[in-house]
């Protein structure tokens, strides 16, 4: 089974950046409250894509984490102005790879490197650039050339149409449990990066592979 991999596909917020690392910068702007706004962040952006995906109102992943962030200080009661709105969106452009991911990429860089995100190409390429990933990936795929958020069908299968593969010929990556339970569902084979040593969805869409990090894939040195 494992000789069908014919592209490593790796979902990029959380996978391979650590979005928890704009509490940083959240904290700076907004002493004491950093964590509170970070997790509020993250938690409304994913919400956020859910929604307009089944309203079928969409708008761009670096529009909605606007307006998750605007949400986020209001829930705090924090004044927002411009400025802070668009130092804190910065830092989403330059998120910190996970300690382990240039190693392991540069280990498989033999293989076909894919990203596959929600984000759109203005949040996504300079954030790839910035972490010196470009010449590793072979593509950046963005959902946005089709406007349906992962974890649709139709997101996984833009994936193989621009891939030229069948499902079963990729492994999917992701720390998310609802995007590698979509993958699994679509037909990928799945590795399940549990960073957060989470238990599996209970959506009956068990993971092909479940690693702590990145390194698990070094089976494919
Ligand atoms: C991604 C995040 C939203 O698609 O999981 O990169």
């Amino acid at each position: 089974m494992d000789s069908q991999i014919k592209a490593f596909v790796f979902d990029v917020y959380g996978t391979l950046f650590d979005v928890t690392a704009v509490k940083e910068e959240c904290e700076e702007l907004y002493p004491g409250h950093g964590e509170a706004i970070s997790q509020t962040w993250r938690s409304k952006q994913v919400e956020y894509f859910m929604l307009r995906q089944l309203m079928g109102n969409y708008e761009t992943l670096y529009s909605i984490t606007h307006d998750a962030l605007k949400y986020a200080l209001n829930e705090n009661k924090l004044k927002s102005s411009k400025e802070n709105e668009q130092h804190l969106l910065d830092a989403y452009l330059h998120l910190p790879l996970y300690q382990e991911v240039e190693k392991v990429l540069t280990a498989l860089k033999h293989q076909k490197l894919v990203v596959f995100s929600n984000g759109s190409h203005d949040m996504l390429d300079p954030l790839i650039e910035n972490a010196g990933l470009k010449d590793l990936m072979s593509e950046v795929l963005s959902i946005d050339e089709i406007k349906q958020f992962k974890p649709t069908p139709a997101s996984y299968q833009y994936a193989v149409d621009k891939l030229n593969l069948k499902n079963e010929e990729v492994l999917f990556m992701s720390s998310n449990g609802w995007d590698v339970s979509g993958a699994k569902s679509f037909g990928f084979r799945t590795a399940w990066i549990n960073r957060k040593n989470l238990p599996v969805e209970e959506l009956d869409l068990e993971p092909d592979y479940i690693f702590s990090d990145l390194n698990g894939l070094l089976k494919w040195e």
